[in-house]
């Protein structure tokens, strides 16, 4: 049989630098992975941004991976996208950003703020599946396409995906835009404040969060 498309150059990444069976502290996490470098990214950053916030979240963020601002300083979203987030969750949710837990799918920067490789989410994906399972959060935001279609595993495009919940490992996750979309796009705003919306009932025990993506 033919390799899958797009598997052709995918190696098997090197090997992992905490056992995934092995109860673990999200410190215990961070200092386990904090020197990796099982791909390329790895020997290009600054920090390796591991994720903030409160460990034991009921809402969990995970965006696509670190920009500039955050690779300089260790700490997801922290740029002028991390502003718009935050004033997202405060003014929108009504709760402080220091309640969620803030993650990417990439913990190191990709260089130019490219888009992620393959490869690349091949390798970090264990680290950001032990977070998950560490924090165990009631609900999660998906923020962009690289965030909603790995966590839902699909590939259906995000202006499809956008507003619906679907489940990661049985927890219910909203897709919803970027905040550097918005920066970008600021007619978009409104929908993503309403999708912020659902999910403040979803969190309040207001409302279901009907899963309407399936993968
Ligand atoms: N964009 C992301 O996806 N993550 C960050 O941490 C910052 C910008």
């Amino acid at each position: 049989m033919p390799p899958a498309k797009g598997s052709a150059h995918r190696k098997d990444p090197p090997p992992l630098p905490f056992n995934p069976a092995e109860e673990m502290t999200l410190p215990a996490l961070n200092g386990a992975i904090e020197g990796c470098t099982r791909c390329q990214l790895g020997h290009g950053r600054t920090n390796l941004v591991f994720g903030v916030g409160n460990p034991d979240a009921e809402l969990v963020f995970v965006g696509e991976a670190p920009g500039r601002d955050e690779d300089a300083q260790g700490i997801p979203f922290v740029g002028r996208a991390g502003q718009m987030l935050t004033r997202m969750i405060e003014n929108v949710i009504e709760i402080p950003r220091s309640d969620v837990y803030i993650c990417n799918v990439l913990k190191c920067r990709p260089p130019g703020n490219r888009n992620p490789e393959p490869g690349e989410i091949d390798c970090c994906e264990p680290y950001l599946h032990k977070q998950l399972e560490i924090i165990r959060p009631r609900l999660i935001v998906a923020l962009g396409k690289f965030a909603a279609q790995f966590l839902l595993a699909t590939q259906i495009p995000i202006g499809k995906l956008r507003g619906k919940f679907g489940r990661y490992r049985g927890i219910p996750t909203l897709a919803t835009y970027h905040p550097a979309y918005l920066l970008r796009n600021a007619s978009q705003k409104k929908v993503v404040m309403g999708d912020l919306l659902r999910m403040k009932a979803v969190l309040n025990g207001e409302t279901e969060p009907v899963a309407e993506i399936y993968s």
